[in-house]
């Protein structure tokens, strides 16, 4: 898969994939990654991106004449990936959004900053998402949450292709509670079962585990 992201923070981007499984699944080649500074499509030699809202108001709004021609570069060096929005007026995204979008070949992030954007902009993209009902000051932490989402789920990207199976939302349950050593810490004991040995007993255990706690933490999932 190829993820492009279209940003005024590079720098900060690029952090997000010098750590763990992302530094790995890039290693590997199961993703390329690849940032795109927004201010080389800057209109002045001053690197100018964003304007004074039409109308009066406070703070600053990203050009349209800086964003849209980094898009059409981009998806014309990539034609076969959708260019997505980050806004918080997108759609809520949620595992399943995670599991589709790590299904496709690829996808231009394109980061939002400052107060907006011009609304123009909108017209130039595929999809708009949002990572949650509040709001960040720019869409690169957003890029973040989806690229981690996505990647985990690319075959081969956690080492056991089980554990992302497996875990919680893939099945619409939270998941169960898992323990390690020590056996026993500040007086609290690890439920016996998991010590039985008996593995038809243990998995039917979690899975009760599982589905009680949705019920209770999450109930608008079960
Ligand atoms: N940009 C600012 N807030 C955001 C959010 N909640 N989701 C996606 N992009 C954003």
């Amino acid at each position: 898969m190829r993820i492009d992201i279209i940003t005024l923070f590079p720098d900060y981007v690029e952090g997000f994939f010098s750590e763990s499984i992302l530094k790995r699944a890039r290693e590997q080649k199961l993703v390329e990654l690849v940032t795109h500074d927004l201010r080389d499509w800057a209109v002045d030699a001053y690197g100018a991106v964003d304007g004074h809202p039409y109308g009066g108001g406070a703070g600053m709004v990203l050009r349209c004449d800086v964003v849209v021609p980094a898009i059409e570069k981009v998806s014309k060096l990539n034609p076969d990936s959708s260019v997505i929005l980050l806004t918080p007026q997108g759609q809520k995204y949620n595992q399943v959004v995670a599991r589709e979008l790590s299904k496709t070949k690829g996808m231009i992030l394109v980061c939002g900053r400052y107060e907006g954007f011009d609304e123009r902009i909108r017209e130039y993209v595929d999809r708009e998402i949002s990572v949650g009902d509040y709001v960040l000051s720019g869409g690169e932490l957003a890029a973040g949450v989806i690229i981690d989402s996505v990647v985990r789920l690319l075959p081969g990207a956690l080492g056991d292709d089980f554990s992302s199976v497996e875990e919680s939302f893939s099945t619409s349950t939270l998941e169960y509670p898992q323990y390690t050593r020590p056996e026993e810490y500040d007086g609290k004991k690890i439920p016996p079962i998991l010590l039985s040995g008996h593995h038809a007993k243990i998995e039917a255990w979690r899975k009760e585990e599982a589905t009680r706690r949705t019920k209770e933490r999450r109930p608008d999932l079960s």
